[in-house]
């Protein structure tokens, strides 16, 4: 049986309290913690920066998924590699050099990662995908939580995964996953499942039971 990596969204947690919040998920079964980066300027919203990113690292035991949805993004890698990301994605559509880009990310020593906006096709990691450790495909326009899946890209996914091969990148899969998209995502050919509402919308640090129930079910 393949087993499905689930990565909780800090976006949908206490943004005051984001040190418990990921001790919780983390106690209640999260594979990953997924660390959503926004400009303001790429996309319509605006998170934090490479400081916080760094504050987090001590809490994070498993693995700190960065996923970079700003632009331009290289003068920015180190800043992220001294926070102490594991895997850092970039997008595709945030500027010219993406080969250039997640040859940066590698060479300073993290996990590259390809992110893919809806309107883009997948066909376009192509040329890159050597350089990918994994492949984020968005299955909501970024920016915010709490949106609906789109489901016109189950057939992207499917479409990556033929691509992939039997390479060792994996594919993920953001926005929108919860238990009705989860099982759809998951057979499409996705490895790793983001979740930022399906997990937090219950419980909280003091009540992490929840977190656990949603991890479970997902
Ligand atoms: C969207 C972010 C996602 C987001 C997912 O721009 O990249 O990671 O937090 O949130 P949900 O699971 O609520 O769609
Ligand atoms: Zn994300």
């Amino acid at each position: 049986e393949r087993r499905v990596a689930i990565a909780p969204s800090i976006l949908a947690a206490d943004f005051a309290d984001f040190g418990r919040e990921v001790r919780a998920v983390e106690d209640q079964g999260a594979d990953m913690i997924h660390v959503d980066v926004m400009d303001g300027h790429f996309v319509p919203n605006l998170t934090f920066g490479p400081q916080m990113v760094k504050a987090l690292r001590p809490h994070v035991k498993t693995v700190m998924d960065v996923h970079l949805m700003i632009a331009p993004v290289d003068p920015y890698i180190d800043a992220y590699a001294e926070a102490g990301a594991d895997i850092l994605s970039a997008h595709y559509e945030a500027g010219p050099h993406i080969h250039r880009t997640l040859q940066a990310i590698r060479g300073h020593g993290m996990k590259a990662g390809l992110a893919l906006n809806p309107g883009t096709p997948v066909e376009v990691a192509g040329p890159v995908l050597d350089l990918c450790d994994t492949v984020l495909v968005m299955t909501v326009n970024p920016g915010f939580g709490g949106q609906s899946f789109l489901e016109s890209q189950l057939e992207q996914i499917r479409r990556l995964r033929a691509m992939i091969g039997d390479r060792p990148i994996t594919i993920g899969i953001d926005g929108g996953v919860d238990t009705r998209t989860a099982p759809l995502a998951a057979a499409a050919g996705g490895d790793m499942l983001v979740a930022g509402s399906a997990i937090f919308k219950h419980g909280s640090a003091d009540d992490p039971a929840p977190y656990g129930e949603a991890i479970t079910a997902l």
